[in-house]
């Protein structure tokens, strides 16, 4: 076990949300905050609900989601976190509201506490700047992946402040919640996401040259490199604008070799942005099934 004992998140969206859930499961106390406490009461209930369907699936035993039910609890704003060890942020991706929150947290936060960041895209050694000096030493990235009560990997990011005895923690604390955590650098995308669209743009690469249909290539993936899912489908599931705006953001720190691809602007300019908008790579009927 890490010295973490009490866990607070904030952002209880959809990353958020289970992020907390994980701490619980495994007996931290875990308070859980959103823009409003509405916003977070939901999510609790949401939360009851994975609980509930978890349990036949084998990824927690009952035990275990007793113990989430009652170390699960929200706050209405930053001000309860006062006592909190080690803080999660997950709220939305836009650098101005995180800086914002982990100002607001490092004026709340007792000195010895820690603060992650679940960014998928801005610098940690960025978003350290927002807190002085002194909590430098204890701020990371723990970059988590969707949905995260079921994905193991957590990267861990340290910023160019870090101290090495917190990453140990931070390690340990992911190893505590069920995961297995990578050390990885504060670079653009870090490691898993530059790997995951390197895939997808030769894939788009592909399409566009005629080699293989968006269908023939997520079954290649799937049943030639042992993928769980093709890349098409996992575009449209998250959203094809999605991808676009990750290749901009690589094209720009690694420069030709993540050029985002004309047939991929294409889709999203037209409005077919994947399972959501009823068309991506693939069609979907109205409850979302793929066609
Ligand atoms: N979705 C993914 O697959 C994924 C994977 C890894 C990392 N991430 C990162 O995780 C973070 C959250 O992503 P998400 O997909 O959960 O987004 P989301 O939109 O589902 O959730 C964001 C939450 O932040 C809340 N929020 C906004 N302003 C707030 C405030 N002032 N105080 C407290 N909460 C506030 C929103 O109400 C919302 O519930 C982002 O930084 C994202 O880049 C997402």
């Amino acid at each position: 076990m890490s010295n973490f004992q009490k866990i607070g998140v904030v952002g209880a969206g959809m990353m958020g949300s289970e992020i907390a859930l994980m701490f619980a499961l495994a007996g931290y106390p875990t308070l859980l905050t959103d823009a409003s406490r509405d916003a977070a009461e939901r999510a609790v209930e949401r939360l009851h609900g994975v609980l509930d369907r978890g349990l036949p699936r084998g990824f927690w035993t009952e035990e275990a989601a007793a113990t989430a039910r009652r170390q699960l609890s929200v706050a209405g704003d930053l001000d309860a976190y006062a006592d909190r060890d080690f803080v999660v942020e997950a709220v939305f991706e836009d650098e101005a509201l995180k800086r914002k929150i982990f100002g607001k947290l490092d004026a709340i936060l007792a000195p010895g506490a820690g603060l992650a960041s679940n960014t998928s895209s801005i610098s940690i050694t960025t978003l350290s700047a927002a807190v002085a000096e002194p909590r430098r030493a204890r701020f990371i990235g723990t970059h988590f992946f969707s949905p995260a009560s079921r994905m193991k990997l957590v990267e861990v990011i340290p910023a160019a402040d870090t101290d090495p005895a917190f990453v140990d923690a931070v390690m340990k604390i992911m190893v505590a919640i069920g995961k297995t955590p990578i050390h990885v650098k504060d670079v653009v995308g870090f490691a898993v996401n530059r790997l995951l669209h390197a895939l997808v743009l030769e894939s788009i690469r592909l399409v566009e040259e005629g080699v293989c249909s968006p269908a023939d290539i997520d079954v290649a993936c799937k049943l030639g490199l042992g993928h769980p899912i093709g890349p098409f489908e996992l575009m449209d599931n998250t959203q094809n604008s999605l991808s676009l705006s990750v290749h901009e953001i690589l094209y720009q720190a690694y420069g030709e070799r993540f050029l985002p691809r004309p047939l991929l602007r294409q889709m999203v300019a037209a409005g077919y942005n994947g399972r959501k908008a009823g068309r991506g790579w693939h069609r979907y009927d109205g409850t979302g099934k793929k066609q």
